[in-house]
């Protein structure tokens, strides 16, 4: 079987670590491995399958010099956006955790159990974008439902882990947590979020669009209608918790077609990559403690609306580093490979 020679730029951030992770995991046709930062993390080291690595700075000519034929970038959006058209003009398919390029029409943006045909555009500029992590569990819960009773609109609340800012906010809450129990809580800093984040929760994530929505929530409402190729109607409130990883998500489903919890719960057995969590009376239900690590999607306290019988509630969990970044980003990295060379 053929091994590619793989690039990981942010190879020392939270997505970075974990994408080595899941490729080790899944024993993913590695042949060389290239980790890349800036020159602030070059010279640090990396595991991976029981070999040490030295991370290297990202160049624009890194690419060319290593033959790499794969390239997972997850280092912000104006590194992409600088660096991953040379990954492309050196022969390598990029694959891109940012939102820099996700709405641009050209740019497939795939999550593989919902729309992996998508992934054939990769040629119109070598680059595949990974859409955002919240995104992404939520279509993966509505795929199985949309097949079989039509969705229409969701309204969704996000209850979004720290982790989702990178490395420095999940230490940022850490350190706020250490200075609550040293009584200096108040001289704690924030620079990460808008807030202290630790005993609180904030309603906005990243910044303030006109049209009052944050732009977060707007990636929700975009992104859905441009991975599922259906002009489903979106309102998001994206909030921030005291929680280190593991985004949680309150979805509310309207539906073409009259639906029961039973029916549901059957489809969403059936949905791929979906775990099913829901059982009230034993209080069952998915957590963000209990998905960590887990390249699965949790789907609990599945019920129909009061009022409408169309109408469904859903609560969704899902390891926001792996399901909503690694995971994907790998999972996708293995269609393209299954389309090319099998
Ligand atoms: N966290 C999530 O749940 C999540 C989910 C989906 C997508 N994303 C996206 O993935 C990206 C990274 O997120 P993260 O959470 O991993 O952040 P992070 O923990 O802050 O890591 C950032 C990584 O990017 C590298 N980097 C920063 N500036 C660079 C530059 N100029 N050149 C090369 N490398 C540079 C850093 O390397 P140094 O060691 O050199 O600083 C580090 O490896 C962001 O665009 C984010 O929006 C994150």
């Amino acid at each position: 079987m053929k091994k590619f020679n793989v690039a990981v730029v942010g190879a020392t951030g939270a997505v970075g670590e974990e994408i080595l992770r899941v490729m080790q995991e899944c024993d993913f046709p590695v042949n060389n491995l290239l980790p890349l930062a800036s020159a602030r993390g070059a010279g640090s080291k990396v595991a991976f399958k029981s070999k040490e690595y030295t991370v290297l700075e990202l160049t624009e000519t890194v690419f060319e010099e290593h033959d790499i034929e794969i390239a997972l970038f997850s280092a912000g959006g104006s590194v992409s956006a600088h660096f991953a058209p040379f990954a492309a003009e050196a022969g390598a398919v990029v694959i891109d955790n940012t939102s820099h390029f996700r709405m641009e029409e050209d740019i497939p943006l795939v999550v593989p159990e919902v729309n992996p045909q998508d992934i054939a555009a990769w040629r119109n500029r070598g680059i595949i974008a990974n859409p955002n992590c919240s995104t992404i569990q939520m279509v993966q819960a509505l795929k199985p439902l949309d097949d079989i009773f039509g969705v229409v609109r969701v309204d969704v609340a996000t209850y979004q882990a720290t982790s989702g800012a990178g490395k420095s906010a999940m230490e940022e809450m850490v350190m706020q947590m250490k200075d609550f129990f040293a009584f200096k809580l108040d001289e704690s800093p924030h620079e990460k979020f808008p807030h202290q984040i630790a005993l609180n929760v904030i309603p906005q994530i990243d910044r303030f669009m006109e049209n009052g929505y944050t732009k977060e929530e707007m990636k929700m409402v975009n992104e859905t209608k441009k991975i599922m190729h259906k002009n489903i109607e979106v309102s998001a409130t994206c909030v921030r918790v005291p929680v280190l990883r593991g985004h949680s998500e309150a979805v509310t489903v309207w539906l073409e077609r009259d639906v029961t919890a039973e029916a549901a719960k059957e489809a969403l057995y059936n949905g791929k990559n979906i775990v099913v969590v829901d059982d009230p009376k034993d209080s069952l239900y998915p957590m963000p403690i209990t998905v960590v690590d887990r390249d699965e999607t949790f789907v609990g306290r599945i019920r129909k609306d009061i009022y409408k019988d169309n109408v469904l509630h859903l609560w969704v969990v899902a390891d926001n580093l792996r399901v909503g970044a690694a995971t994907n980003a790998v999972r996708i990295a293995q269609k393209w490979i299954e389309m090319e060379y099998k």
